[in-house]
């Protein structure tokens, strides 16, 4: 096959149709807000023609590293470069910021200090926007262009305003977001506004911004770009398919991800059972979930027998994920079991500490990425994790995200009048905080010195 084969065949007949995750209805198109019409539950993407014209793992394997050498902007997108496994457009419509080609890094300290040989962290913060709501954005905002939409909208926790401002500004589309009040970090509410989006801070949390805009998209022409939207999904699949390339198609034994609306756990899980249906791995990693325990509300619909949703008034400075009643529940639920996953939730204090250890590799993450490292101590505690396992950090979005978060943590200042201050001693060695000194050599080989001791 060319590398560059064409979009435009593979256009004429679509091959996705959405399919309920509940009541398995299947059906064509979807409506605005991207419910089933029958039982009102999540619909997903599935693409019943792969059962005659079976994508072909050796073929498509090398088709794609072949892609990494070409410079049109489909194959130049870490997402399209896969689009064999995505819904199916034509190449002059997409809307692309050459997002994924995220790196894996080693993280060779924290693996010294748990004892293991390896631990690999994908860093998705490296994506346009910072974040790796980019993978999803730029096949969602494609399809709300090629289906003629003008207005584009999402609620958030910040990160996908800012990814859906900057695709909807680059697909020459407007773009409202609902964020809620003073519980989202400026950083990435700056992003929002510099894209030239219509910025609503509203006097709710994130589940309320959701509720809002989901009655929202049933009153007027307006595209939600959410991850209730099955096509951002379909987007965010391919961070395991980059990930498995990344690797030599050797499966790792271990995923984990951060928790929130639980969108891209599922899109992760999806990815990976369809590449084991289709033969690419021989066998499953284990995708586990983490999420703060002031936001657990997986953690405890799993613990109650992942049946119904048990849902919280969430509260954790990992302002990404506050959120206490995660639409994509179900599917979570069903990667997990489907891939032998575990679900754990972390402190506070523990998240503070593997955002600090993170940020020591010269890496940096924001704290809702940086639940995976705390997560993954508490998995190799309760051995469901063997130290000499391969493990993947999903490093969900940038160190800038959330640079309040990191100076009050290096000021001293992050658990200050909350139940954890004195706890928060322990972190003390993990500090750095600027020092103001008199603009002379000799205070500055001071600190040096001084430095050099501690
Ligand atoms: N990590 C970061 C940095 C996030 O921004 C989010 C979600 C998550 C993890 C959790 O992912 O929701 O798919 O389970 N942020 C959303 C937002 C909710 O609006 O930016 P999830």
């Amino acid at each position: 096959m060319d590398a560059s084969s064409t979009f435009a065949q593979d256009a004429a007949q679509a091959m996705e149709r959405f399919h309920c995750i509940a009541c398995g209805h299947l059906s064509d198109t979807a409506s605005q807000d991207f419910r089933c019409p029958q039982c009102h539950d999540l619909l997903e993407i599935v693409y019943p023609a792969w059962k005659q014209r079976k994508p072909e793992p050796e073929q498509l394997t090398s088709l794609w590293r072949n892609r990494r050498m070409l410079m049109n902007d489909a194959d130049l997108s870490g997402v399209w470069r896969f689009r064999e496994l995505l819904p199916t457009v034509g190449e002059d419509q997409i809307v692309t910021l050459r997002e994924g080609n995220t790196p894996l890094y080693e993280l060779s300290r924290s693996a010294r200090t748990l004892g293991m040989p390896h631990l690999l962290a994908k860093h998705q913060g490296m994506n346009p926007t910072g974040s790796f709501k980019d993978t999803g954005m730029t096949v969602a905002a494609t399809f709300a262009r090629r289906a003629g939409f003008h207005w584009v909208a999402c609620a958030s926790t910040g990160n996908t305003s800012a990814s859906v401002a900057a695709y909807a500004a680059r697909g020459g589309m407007r773009s409202l977001v609902l964020v809620p009040e003073g519980k989202i970090s400026w950083s990435k509410l700056s992003q929002a506004l510099d894209y030239g989006a219509v910025t609503c801070q509203l006097r709710t949390d994130f589940d309320g911004c959701l509720r809002l805009l989901q009655e929202l998209v049933l009153r007027a022409p307006v595209y939600q770009l959410n991850s209730i939207n099955p096509f951002r999904l379909e987007g965010q699949k391919t961070v395991a398919l980059e990930l498995l390339e990344q690797l030599e198609w050797e499966p790792p034994d271990h995923i984990i991800v951060p928790g929130g609306n639980l969108g891209n756990s599922s899109a992760i899980g999806k990815a990976l059972l369809e590449m084991h249906e289709l033969g690419f791995i021989a066998r499953l990693p284990k995708l586990s979930v983490i999420q703060a325990a002031g936001a657990n509300a997986l953690v405890r619909t799993v613990r109650d027998g992942g049946r119904q949703l048990i849902s919280v008034q969430p509260d954790t400075r990992a302002t990404a994920i506050r959120i206490g009643n995660p639409a994509s529940w179900k599917k979570a639920v069903h990667v997990l079991e489907a891939t032998g996953g575990a679900c754990e939730e972390v402190s506070e204090i523990e998240i503070a500490r593997a955002k600090a250890e993170i940020g020591a590799e010269g890496i940096g993450c924001e704290p809702a990425s940086a639940v995976t490292l705390a997560g993954l101590k508490k998995l190799l505690e309760r051995k469901f994790v063997k130290p000499d396992e391969t493990v993947i950090l999903m490093l969900t979005g940038h160190s800038l995200k959330d640079p309040d978060y990191t100076i009050d943590f290096h000021r001293g200042e992050l658990f200050k009048g909350t139940s954890d201050e004195s706890a928060a001693a322990a972190l003390n060695p993990l500090r750095h905080p600027p020092i103001v000194l008199d603009a002379t050599l000799d205070a500055v080989l001071g600190a040096l010195d001084q430095a050099e001791k501690s």
